[in-house]
């Protein structure tokens, strides 16, 4: 599963990410109380087409009421299903009560989820972390209320919200609470390659693993992950290479966003692409110089093409090995979000 990521998992990324072989795709974190107004961002964000499917909007909120009535709204929009976020640790979201906030009052929690799971017929997911903070890690209080509330599965992102970002992601602890519990879990945290994705599944027994940042590196370990989890060579799989699966998310953004989001998309991602690779920084600073889309297009096109003459790596078994070099994500790579 994709991980919800604001400012990336939008319309074009997601339609590009089932393209490139992710199993489900969700939205990024929408506010219920946002959803009231029904704004045009509100609408944008939400929006997804068929090929995405099976795609979840992703809301967030304290009031159950709200919640719950957002819920309808996405139920009658026609997504798959609703993802509550529980694990967001902005301060502006947890000072209301949403967010990671909810896993320190579980009574809140209940009356949110009853309220949501009696509001729709399709599915409710929740994604969470292991707890506040290192004192209070309660995921698996939290997931045995969830499938007492009748949730359907439940990510669990292996960091406290004290954490941050910082640190590795506790697979041993998603592992027990899966070993407790026998609602669907679905692991996240840390996982850069194909072959951490397949052994994280089958060493904790769960149900599903979601990547957030590795898929912003690799664009290819959704299909890597299916190929050795099928117990397929990762030579059984066509040749790929960075700057094509470039191209096809350009058209995506292309036709999926406006203005100057178009350019800034693109330059995120041909950053985010070059990680790893001589000569990164240089293309970095580039990058984020040049100001037309043609530009961008070429810049990106000889980088790569120097990459690729220079490296044999930048071919499927070799870019996996340098991705392996780069080790989890406590290289700092983008350490904040929403979950
Ligand atoms: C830029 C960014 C934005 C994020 N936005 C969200 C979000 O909207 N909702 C959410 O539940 N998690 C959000 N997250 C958290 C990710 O879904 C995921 O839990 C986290 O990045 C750890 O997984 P990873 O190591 O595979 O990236 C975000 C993370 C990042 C880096």
């Amino acid at each position: 599963m994709l991980a919800p990521m604001a400012g990336i998992t939008d319309h074009a990324f997601r339609s590009y990410m089932r393209e490139l072989g992710a199993g489900v795709v969700v939205s990024e974190l929408v506010s219920a109380a946002g959803l009231e107004y029904k704004s045009k961002r509100t609408e944008a964000l939400m929006s997804f087409s068929e090929e995405q499917r099976p795609v979840g909007i992703q809301i967030f909120g304290e009031n159950p009421e709200h919640v719950a009535h957002a819920a309808r709204f996405v139920e009658e929009k026609g997504a798959d299903f609703v993802d509550l976020n529980f694990g967001c640790p902005v301060p502006k979201v947890v000072k209301k009560g949403a967010g990671s906030a909810m896993l320190k009052d579980l009574p809140a929690m209940k009356a949110l989820l009853r309220a949501v799971v009696a509001a729709v017929k399709i599915p409710v997911m929740i994604k969470i972390r292991t707890g506040w903070d290192q004192n209070s890690k309660n995921a698996n209080e939290v997931v045995r209320l969830a499938a007492d509330e009748g949730i359907s599965w439940v990510a669990i992102h292996g960091r406290t919200r004290a954490q941050g970002y910082e640190g590795l992601a506790d697979w041993e602890l998603i592992g027990q609470v899966k070993a407790k519990n026998s609602i669907p879990i679905i692991g996240n945290g840390d996982v850069v390659t194909a072959q951490q994705a397949v052994q994280r599944l089958s060493e904790y027994g769960l149900d599903g693993v979601m990547i957030g940042r590795g898929a912003l590196k690799n664009p290819f370990i959704f299909q890597e992950s299916f190929a050795l989890w099928r117990g397929d060579s990762l030579n059984s799989l066509p040749e790929q290479d960075l700057y094509s699966a470039f191209l096809k998310l350009r058209d995506y953004i292309v036709a999926h966003c406006e203005g100057a989001i178009v350019q800034i998309q693109l330059k995120k991602f041909a950053a985010w692409y070059s990680t790893g690779y001589p000569g990164a920084a240089q293309f970095r600073k580039n990058i984020f110089q040049v100001s037309s889309t043609t530009e961008i297009l070429e810049t990106t096109f000889r980088f790569f093409k120097t990459t690729n003459e220079n490296q044999s790596e930048l071919k499927m078994n070799g870019r996996v090995e340098s991705q392996d070099q780069l080790g989890p994500s406590n290289d700092g790579f983008l350490m904040g979000g929403h979950g």
